[in-house]
């Protein structure tokens, strides 16, 4: 005997069923084809992507979008958000902070309401703030820290239930700020290590539930986070130290990024991928060694 009413699932977080049969207009019970095409399956796939408003972020999502996917984009910046997103077929635009628990909780409602999934998670959002330790306040170190690591704990823990229904997939944007340190970087860096951290955390314990998480870690990339923080003698630095001699572009972020959540890489997780033209592993690609 049961000992009490089944507990229901909040309906936010039933995915939408198929309806195995129809009335016809003639009053016929009809089975419809339960086979979707393989581009209708893909149709059905979604992604939720913070930090959608420009740089890695939009690059991600046209890359999704190009895919077949319907495409959440979060940012809190709304003017651009709504400007990125105007004319693009099948994408979501949500005004949320990823620092902000209720707007974390309620932009995955948006999302769920629209879509009635979430198939991949990419936590992109970030922000960058460099200065020396002794000019690191506590303010400024919550400042990155809120966004950087904040954020993508609890988007990843408000979308964890619809992770596991869809089998689905995080990825993480770290950085190469995260594997090497470097001066003025104690708030960014450290920051970005413990996503590398969080992301195996969510490997191991998202894994017995069939979800994967892996991280990406850019190195210098031309969009406006870097230009920022990146005076000229600093870019003509890092073309120096990188052995493909330049810096990415957005779309060379956003191809692993997918790719991490396709199908392909089924078999990935807990991984921490450098996408930095060769910086990673150059230790001692020193100019004075090279010349
Ligand atoms: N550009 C680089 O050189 C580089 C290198 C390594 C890592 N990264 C990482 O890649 C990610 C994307 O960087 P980018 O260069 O595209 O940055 P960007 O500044 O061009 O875009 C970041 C977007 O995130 C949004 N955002 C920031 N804080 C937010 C918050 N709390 N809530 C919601 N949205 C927020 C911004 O409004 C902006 O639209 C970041 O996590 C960054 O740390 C970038």
């Amino acid at each position: 005997m049961p000992s009490g009413p089944r507990k229901e699932r909040p309906l936010l977080f039933q995915l939408p069923r198929i309806a195995s049969s129809c009335i016809s207009r003639d009053g016929l019970v009809t089975t419809p084809d339960l086979k979707p095409s393989l581009k209708d399956q893909t149709m059905q796939k979604t992604a939720l992507v913070t930090g959608a408003a420009r740089g890695i972020g939009l690059a991600t999502t046209k890359l999704f979008l190009a895919e077949g996917r319907r495409v959440a984009m979060l940012d809190r910046d709304a003017e651009a958000l709504n400007e990125a997103a105007a004319g693009l077929e099948n994408a979501l635009p949500i005004a949320a902070d990823v620092a902000v628990p209720d707007q974390v909780n309620t932009a995955v409602e948006t999302m769920m309401g629209a879509f009635g999934r979430i198939d991949a998670l990419i936590n992109n959002a970030g922000v960058a703030d460099f200065g020396p330790i002794a000019e690191t306040d506590f303010q400024r170190w919550r400042t990155v820290m809120e966004t950087n690591l904040d954020g993508m704990f609890l988007m990843s823990q408000a979308a964890q239930e619809a992770l596991i229904a869809s089998q689905g997939a995080i990825v993480n944007i770290a950085s190469i700020s995260g594997l090497r340190a470097s001066t003025l970087r104690t708030a960014y860096g450290t920051s970005k290590a413990a996503v590398i951290q969080l992301t195996k955390q969510q490997a191991v314990e998202l894994g017995e539930h069939g979800v994967r998480a892996n991280c990406v870690c850019p190195g210098p990339v031309n969009t406006k986070l870097a230009l920022a923080v990146h005076t000229p003698e600093i870019r003509a630095a890092y073309h120096d130290a990188i052995p493909l001699n330049r810096y990415g572009g957005e779309a060379e972020i956003a191809g692993p990024i997918v790719f991490l959540c396709s199908d392909v890489a089924s078999y990935v997780t807990g991984q921490v991928l450098a996408v930095d033209g060769g910086f990673e592993a150059s230790g001692v690609g020193l100019p004075a060694l090279r010349s």
